[in-house]
């Protein structure tokens, strides 16, 4: 299937370390022929360009961190440098502070729940805005990352609830951009052993639940089957779905016990 996204030009925001769900995406597109431009933030930076090394092909390094109104304002023409449009775009990104997670939900500050809003749920919008001025009259695919959140997990706290927007920001998103031919999904993965989930206290949880109950098995650390999906929702092969979730979790989501 090699040349699923031939032409395309994808910005893939959240790429972090080799074991990010935004490495995975951005060399499975690479590989069905996308043109890749990736983004990440502050210390995590030298990481990133170093682990950009290991892509099949070479991709430029832009700097975004979605707490920063600067950041988004030139993100536009920060890419042009790179891409003359974009296709399609990729939202890697979430954070929430350790006390907005784990027990004791009742008792989180609104400022550790606003970082956790601001920057897994709200930035998703901010990112779309801020990508706009360099899509074209074809459209663009719009793909961003979800944990189930329609039931109430351990350990998630507060991750959970901008979850939970993600996905209604998903369907706003989807209900205002699609005249506009930008089409907006969410891929809900089953648990990755990513920097991400590395910081949630007592997401070991999750594991022990996925080794039990997933129908088709769950391998921890193979991201390929969310960066498949990915390619996937960039491709011309879903033209008509937006406002969607595609659970890639071993079909976890699915049963009761
Ligand atoms: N790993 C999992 O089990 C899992 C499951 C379902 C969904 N997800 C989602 O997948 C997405 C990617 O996470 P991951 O698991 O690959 O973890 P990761 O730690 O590899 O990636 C998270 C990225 O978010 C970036 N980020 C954090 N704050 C930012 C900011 N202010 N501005 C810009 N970038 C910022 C980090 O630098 C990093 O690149 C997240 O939305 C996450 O919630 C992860």
């Amino acid at each position: 299937m090699a040349g699923l996204l031939a032409g395309k030009r994808v910005l893939v925001a959240g790429v972090l370390t080799e074991a990010s769900i935004g490495f995975a995406v951005a060399k499975a597109a690479q590989q069905h022929g996308a043109q890749v431009v990736v983004s990440n933030f502050g210390r995590g930076l030298s990481i990133t360009r170093r682990i950009v090394g290991r892509l099949p092909q070479p991709a430029p390094v832009v700097v975004l961190d979605v707490t920063h109104d600067e950041h988004l304002a030139t993100l536009a023409e920060r890419l042009r440098e790179h891409v003359d449009g974009i296709d399609g775009v990729v939202h890697a990104i979430a954070f929430a502070p350790q006390a907005a997670m784990g027990d004791g939900f009742v008792d989180v500050a609104w400022s550790d729940a606003a970082t956790a809003l601001q920057v897994s749920t709200w930035s998703f919008a901010a990112l779309i805005r801020a990508c706009l001025p360099l899509v074209g009259g074809g459209g663009a695919s719009v793909v961003g990352f979800d944990f189930d959140a329609s039931v109430a997990w351990p350990a998630y706290g507060w991750m959970g609830v901008a979850k939970a927007g993600l996905e209604s920001a998903t369907r706003y998103l989807a209900r205002e951009l699609g005249p506009r031919g930008v089409r907006v999904n969410l891929v809900s993965a089953g648990p990755l052993q990513s920097m991400a989930k590395r910081s949630i206290p007592g997401a070991d949880v999750f594991d022990d639940a996925w080794n039990e109950r997933a129908p088709l098995g769950w391998n921890h650390s193979d991201f390929a089957p969310a960066a498949t999906a990915t390619v996937a929702l960039l491709s011309d092969l879903l033209p008509a779905t937006t406002g969607e979730i595609i659970h890639v979790d071993g079909g976890y989501h699915a049963v009761g016990a």
